[in-house]
Order: structure tokens, then C-alpha cells, then sequence
């Protein structure tokens, strides 16, 4: 174990009372492997290979860290519990397992409801997101003034489909209904900025922009 971990460690066991180090850890581990629903599936429900129970020990214990803070910050009430994902969520990009394993025992909230949560609202994302979201609007309006076009041209330069990832992580790109904006249509957002209709090369050096 690393001593980054020994301090992290140490920090879980004081700030939560715990007897043993190894409680924290095994709480998280047992959260992941045991705990994990039908919704989630996980590899570690057939036990975890030693040569990546380090990692998962580091992972599990990086992340209940960083959830305690943001449990924290809001309070360990269950009517909190959409904040605590929203801020997880941009914390992450998305929302890992793990985290929500971790806060559904902080605060008592079985998994199965924070998934659904999780899954009701568009904003949460259950796999890796890219570090932009690119997202064109499908809605009726910018339809008929040619969202399907713009949807192709972005998907041709991003060279993936809509509800994917770039390898590098770099784009999420996702269609999406109206977006309240039907007199700009068709829309494309990136990073929460609304473009109206762009051309190609508009597209393009806006895409490269991003770093
Ligand atoms: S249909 Fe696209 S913003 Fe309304």
C-alpha cells in the first residue's frame, strides 16, 4: 500500500469512526462486490484478482473520499441526495459506480432507487463521458429545418455515432429533444453554448476549439 493510501486511509478511518483501516476498505470493497444490483453488474461480484486488488483498494478509497466531501458539503440528509449526484456527476463527468455505491451506504439510500434517479434524468450519465458533450437537438422544429444534416456533419468529424465517446475521451456526443430554443434551430450545444445552425467549417473550428 502507498503512503498516499495509508493517508487516506487513515483520514476514512478517523472521520468516520471506524475501528480498523481495513473496515473502511473492506466496507467500499464489500459495497462494490456484494452490493452490486442486477442494474450495475460488476466483475468484482466473481472476487477481485489480487494483482487489482491494489488498484481497486486506491480507486475505491480515492473516490468514498471525494464522496464524503461532497456528502459533506450538502449534509447526509436523503433530500439531498439529486445535489449530491449533480456534484458528483460534474465532479466525474459522469457517475462511477462506485460513488454510488459508497453514497447509497453514507446515507442509507438503497441503490436501486439511486439508480433510478440516475437514469430518470438526463443530466446523469452511468458510463464515462468525454470531456466535451457535443449534443444536437432533434426536436420537431430544428427537424424540419434540418437537424438530421447537422447531426450527420458533427457525427462525420467527431467519427462517432450519436450516444457515443471518442477513444481519447475528448467528445460525448448525444441527440436530444427540444431544447427550447426552436427559433435558432436546428441546434447543436457545446458545453452548454447554443449554436444556431453553423455551417461546416463553423462546426468544424468550433469543435477544435476544444481542447
Ligand atoms: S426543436 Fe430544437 S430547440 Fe426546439
Amino acid at each position: 500500500m502507498t503512503e498516499a493510501q495509508e493517508e487516506l486511509l487513515s483520514e476514512l478511518r478517523e472521520t468516520h469512526g471506524y475501528k480498523t483501516q481495513t473496515e473502511v476498505v473492506m466496507d467500499a470493497l464489500e459495497s462494490l462486490a456484494g452490493r452490486s444490483s442486477a442494474s450495475f453488474g460488476s466483475k468484482l461480484s466473481h472476487g477481485v484478482e489480487p494483482h487489482e486488488r491494489e488498484e481497486v483498494m486506491r480507486k475505491v478509497i480515492a473516490t468514498a473520499s471525494k464522496v464524503d466531501e461532497i456528502i459533506d458539503k450538502h449534509g447526509k440528509n436523503d433530500s439531498q441526495l439529486i445535489q449530491i449526484l449533480l456534484e458528483i456527476q460534474r465532479e466525474y463527468n459522469w457517475l462511477p459506480k462506485e460513488a454510488l455505491l459508497w453514497l447509497s451506504e453514507r446515507l442509507g439510500v438503497s441503490i436501486n432507487r439511486i439508480y433510478q434517479i440516475a437514469t430518470f434524468y438526463k443530466a446523469f450519465s452511468l458510463v464515462p463521458r468525454g470531456r466535451h458533450l457535443v449534443r444536437v437537438c432533434m426536436g420537431t422544429a430544428c427537424h424540419v429545418r434540418g437537424s438530421m444534416t447537422l447531426s450527420d456533419r458533427a457525427s462525420q468529424l467527431l467519427n462517432i455515432d450519436p450516444g457515443e465517446t471518442t477513444k481519447d475521451m475528448r467528445f460525448s456526443f448525444e441527440t436530444v429533444n427540444c431544447l427550447g430554443c426552436c427559433a435558432l434551430g436546428p441546434v447543436i450545444v457545446i458545453d452548454g453554448e447554443y449554436h444556431s445552425k453553423p455551417s461546416t467549417p463553423e462546426l468544424e473550428k468550433l469543435l477544435n476549439e476544444c481542447a
